[in-house]
């Protein structure tokens, strides 16, 4: 009897995978990002490593950039700023509560921005003990005394595995550090990787090998002209949002009046003013140098990563039409990545490249825990 059904779910399989392959297949054929993409040398889709893989390590430390590049990841993602001594760092927020100890180390100095701290007193902050705490079920102890990393410390990881991911870079908060643009093409020079660098051995990530080695990033108009200013030839995204003094929304109505239940459920309701404005934008980001925009989402499984909806059908066309490419931010879930998908993102900003990956269907043959304990964590 067992044997007998065997075959039958063996064929049942074949059509459903088949038919999986075809829709895929398909897709791709009829997707416009697709072209685009190889034509600047970007791959397609893209598996953008958020932070690193930061859904299973402290963000933008070194398990969570060597995760990321081991898993198979396209790109490692970071926040660049700079110290009071003109190091650039890899560091998302502006302050250091969130993530690091500070309030034991420099208790006076919580609410101080990154600017006003030379390499040396951001080394001694312990940037991987918050997310133990955060998240128990994912909490490591080799977590513990994880440091900030210096740009340069995050490239060396991208050189050091087998894969070779390409760096997605973000101007965090240009506008204080006056300059970042210049020091980043000065360190991106300095390390070779605004030239063609070296093959991947076969069969692993080879993005930094590509033209598209190098993706700089940004939501400040400012900081993108001065980017192709200073490298003119790397392809650049501009970040989207609506609202606070960015793409103008259809109201003005804040949060506390809007009598939303939460942020996610605020910002969902928050649209773009007009057609036109979106147009505007689009204009203005392919006039400025960008292959690509980075637009916010609302997600089925996003909670505080769940923002407004601008990946809608029309937005994406009126994108793709002015050959710029699509990769939404942040996106960790199946469901969305799906829904993303069919209405043309070309990749994703992840914080679970592992997830992604198998999206994708050319998922990590190593484990998560298997990839972290072979670096040493
Ligand atoms: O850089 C893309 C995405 O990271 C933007 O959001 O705040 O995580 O930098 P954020
Ligand atoms: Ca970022």
């Amino acid at each position: 009897m067992m044997l007998n059904q065997i075959p039958k779910k063996l064929g049942l399989l074949t059509l459903l995978v088949s038919a999986l392959f075809l829709s895929e297949t398909s897709l791709a054929m009829e997707h416009p990002g697709k072209a685009l993409a190889e034509k600047i040398g970007v791959p397609w889709p893209a598996v953008i490593g958020h932070r690193g893989a930061s859904f299973d390590a402290p963000e933008e430390t070194i398990p969570s950039y060597a995760l990321a590049r081991d898993l198979g990841a396209d790109y490692l993602e970071m926040d660049i700023q700079r110290t009071k001594d003109g190091v650039l760092i890899a560091l998302h927020d502006n302050t250091l509560g969130r993530t690091t100890n500070i309030a034991q180390v420099y208790p006076e100095r919580v609410n101080d921005p990154i600017s006003t701290f030379t390499l040396e007193e951001l080394k001694r902050l312990d940037a991987g003990s918050w997310f133990n705490a955060a998240f128990p079920a994912r909490a490591r102890s080799s977590y513990v005394g994880l440091k900030i990393l210096t740009l340069n410390e995050v490239i060396n990881i991208a050189e050091e595995g087998e894969n070779k991911p390409g760096l997605y870079v973000e101007t965090k908060l240009p506008a204080q550090f006056p300059g970042v643009e210049e020091d980043l093409q000065k360190l991106l020079a300095k390390r070779g990787w605004l030239d063609q660098r070296p093959a991947a051995a076969k069969g692993h990530v080879n993005v930094a090998n590509t033209p598209g080695r190098v993706i700089l990033q940004t939501f400040e108009r400012p900081s993108l002209e001065l980017l192709q200013k200073n490298m003119p030839q790397v392809p650049k995204v501009l970040l989207l949002w609506i609202g606070d003094g960015y793409m103008e929304a259809s109201s003005t109505v804040d949060f506390k009046a809007s009598g939303a239940k939460d942020k996610a459920a605020f910002y969902a309701k928050r649209e773009v003013k007009s057609e036109a404005e979106f147009a505007a934008w689009m204009d203005w980001a392919k006039a400025h140098g960008a292959s690509g925009i980075g637009p916010a989402s609302v997600l089925k499984h996003g909670g505080d990563q769940s923002y407004m909806d601008m990946v809608k059908p029309w937005m994406t066309k009126m994108a793709h039409d002015r050959g710029l490419l699509i990769h939404p931010y942040t996106v960790d879930a199946a469901e969305d990545f799906k829904a993303l998908s069919m209405r043309g993102a070309d990749g994703f900003f992840t914080n679970r490249a592992a997830q992604l990956l198998k999206f994708y269907g050319r998922p990590s043959k190593d484990s998560i825990d298997t990839l972290l304990r072979r670096n040493g964590y």
